[in-house]
């Protein structure tokens, strides 16, 4: 468990957020985050835009639930809810300070820790962290509940950064257990989770170092700081897993055996 709690930990990264030149590059967008910058792409908000509709674009057009973990100020949760019209989309948080602004941009707030979720099982079509996951203690709590809270065949999808120290940025920002370093290991904690159909692909070159750039922008005359800040990083991903799905009865299990993709939780013989 985190050694502050989670208000604490919460108002801390309200400073963090409000911090003038923050504010300078994200402006009112209610944005907290690298951004997705393809060819063509050239401002931090509509980089911010792009990183969100890029997680959003496995979730099926059918989903009905959606927890956005991490949530910030909701920018991105409120993206999610006019790509999904029907559907109910909550973002959960453990500040209550950007709880209320997620409030604001008419959908819905959770105050709870992404690695104890206060949800019922098996209930959510799609759980989706934007560059959260980093600061969770841990990514292995976090997948384990997201794998609970999901239904089957319900989907995780994600963007997330790995550190390979804590120093540079804090440790009480990134959690030192929670740390993992290689694209391998990451893919292993979602299989551990229990998760299945797994994708893990880098996104540094895309997301990471652009961002860096542009925060050469705002913190002018802190190059040493923003060169250890860039290089205390080992890659920024984007991944998305799914809950296996549980096969349903029909009729042509009669005639076939039909394999099951889900964990088998019965006595064996
Ligand atoms: C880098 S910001 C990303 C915010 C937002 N997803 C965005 O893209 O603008 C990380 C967010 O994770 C939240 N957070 C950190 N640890 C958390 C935890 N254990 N449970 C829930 N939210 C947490 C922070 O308060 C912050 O809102």
């Amino acid at each position: 468990m985190r050694a502050m709690n989670g208000a604490t930990f919460g108002a801390r990264y309200d400073a963090i957020i409000s911090e003038p030149r923050m504010r300078a590059l994200y402006g009112a967008s209610g944005y907290f985050n690298t951004g997705y910058w393809p060819a063509g792409v050239t401002k931090l908000v509509d980089a911010c835009d792009r990183l969100v509709d890029e997680i959003a674009s496995v979730i099926p057009s059918d989903a009905q639930t959606m927890v956005d973990v991490g949530c910030g100020l909701g920018a991105g949760t409120r993206r999610i809810a006019d790509r999904f019209p029907a559907a109910l989309v909550v973002g959960l948080n453990l500040s209550l300070w950007q709880l209320a602004q997620v409030k604001a941009r008419g959908v819905g707030a959770l105050v709870t820790d992404a690695a104890r979720q206060a949800l019922a099982s098996d209930a959510i079509d799609a759980v989706t962290a934007i560059e959260s996951p980093q600061h969770f203690d841990t990514r292995a709590h976090f997948f384990a509940e997201a794998h609970r809270v999901l239904r089957p065949g319900g989907v995780l999808t994600l963007s997330d950064m790995l550190f390979i120290n804590e120093e540079t940025i804090g440790a009480w920002m990134l959690p030192p257990a929670n740390r993992i370093t290689t694209l391998a290991d990451y893919t292993r904690t979602l299989a551990d989770a229990g998760f299945v159909d797994i994708n893990v692909r880098d996104a540094t070159d895309i997301c990471w170092r652009p961002y860096c750039a542009a925060m050469r922008g705002v913190f002018a005359g802190h190059e040493d700081s923003l060169r250890a800040i860039e290089e205390s990083l080992s890659f920024y991903l984007l991944a998305s897993a799914r809950k296996a799905d549980i096969p349903r009865i029909s009729a042509s299990m009669q005639n076939e055996v039909v394999s099951s993709s889900e964990p088998h939780h019965g006595v064996s013989g």
